[in-house]
This record gives structure tokens, C-alpha cells and sequence, in this order.
């Protein structure tokens, strides 16, 4: 993993992918719209929104809708290298458990991960974002 996928410049481009996928967010329920963005190991960035159903729970969040069109795109060897993620409702929105795990199978534990926090921007790696993530080591 090159260190160009780390660099603020870098980030910020990926955080402004993620606030245009926000704007194609489907929301008519929450109002809240969501945007993630996906730098991956082979130099694509994927994007995906939120996407929400009349029954709520089949709602998808913006960064599953985002790795899941990455994996489809570019097959399951794919590895993110870093992930932005935007709102336009200027507030708070780390990644969920549920994006958190799955964001798991794919991304590198050193990747670092934007997102809208409490005070303004917010970057973790996610390793520190999901730590002792469920894993099945089969023998
Ligand atoms: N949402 C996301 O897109 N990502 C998250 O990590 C948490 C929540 C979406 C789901 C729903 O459409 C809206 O935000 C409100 O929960």
C-alpha cells in the first residue's frame, strides 16, 4: 500500500466524492443522506449511498451500498485502502456497527477512515474503529 492513499490532498478528494454520492442518496424516510466513498488498492474510488425502503430495515447504508458496488465492480480481491464518508445534514455520522464489520472483509486495518464527528471532521484508522472485528479462522 503506497503512502499516496494517505496524504490530506488525497483525503479530502475522497471526502468530496463521498458529499457527491450523498446527493444521490435515497432518504425520504430519515431525511438523512448519507455518501461513502471508497479508495481501493488498485487505484479505483467506488462510491455508494444510502438507499432506504418503505420497510425500514431492508435499508441499506451508504457504506455497504459502496462496498458492496466495489466487489461487484472489481471482484472479491479488492482491498479498500482508505474510506470517506459524508452527510448532508451537518451532523455527526460515524460508520454503524453492522458497515463496520463489514467493511471488515475488505479494508485494510491501517486504513484510515473520515467521517463527520462530534467536533467537526474526524479520521481514525479503522483498526482503532473495529477492534477484535468477528473472524472465523476455519482449520
Ligand atoms: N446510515 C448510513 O448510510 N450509514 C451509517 O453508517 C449509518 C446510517 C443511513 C441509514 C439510514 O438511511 C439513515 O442513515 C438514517 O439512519
Amino acid at each position: 500500500m503506497s503512502d499516496q492513499y494517505l496524504t490530506e490532498p488525497a483525503l479530502e478528494c475522497l471526502l468530496d466524492y463521498a458529499r457527491q454520492a450523498a446527493l444521490r442518496a435515497y432518504a425520504p424516510y430519515s431525511k438523512f443522506r448519507v455518501g461513502a466513498a471508497l479508495k481501493l488498492t488498485n487505484g479505483e474510488i467506488v462510491t455508494g449511498a444510502n438507499v432506504e425502503n418503505v420497510s425500514y430495515g431492508l435499508t441499506i447504508c451508504a457504506e455497504r451500498s459502496a462496498l458492496v458496488r466495489a466487489v461487484s465492480q472489481f471482484g472479491p480481491e479488492i482491498r479498500i485502502a482508505a474510506v470517506a464518508i459524508a452527510n448532508l445534514n451537518k451532523a455527526p455520522s460515524p460508520p454503524c456497527g453492522a458497515c463496520r464489520q463489514v467493511l471488515a472483509e475488505f479494508i485494510l486495518p491501517e486504513a484510515p477512515v473520515l467521517f463527520p464527528g462530534t467536533a467537526g471532521q474526524r479520521t481514525m484508522l479503522f483498526t482503532d474503529l473495529l477492534p477484535g472485528a468477528f473472524d472465523m479462522k476455519l482449520k
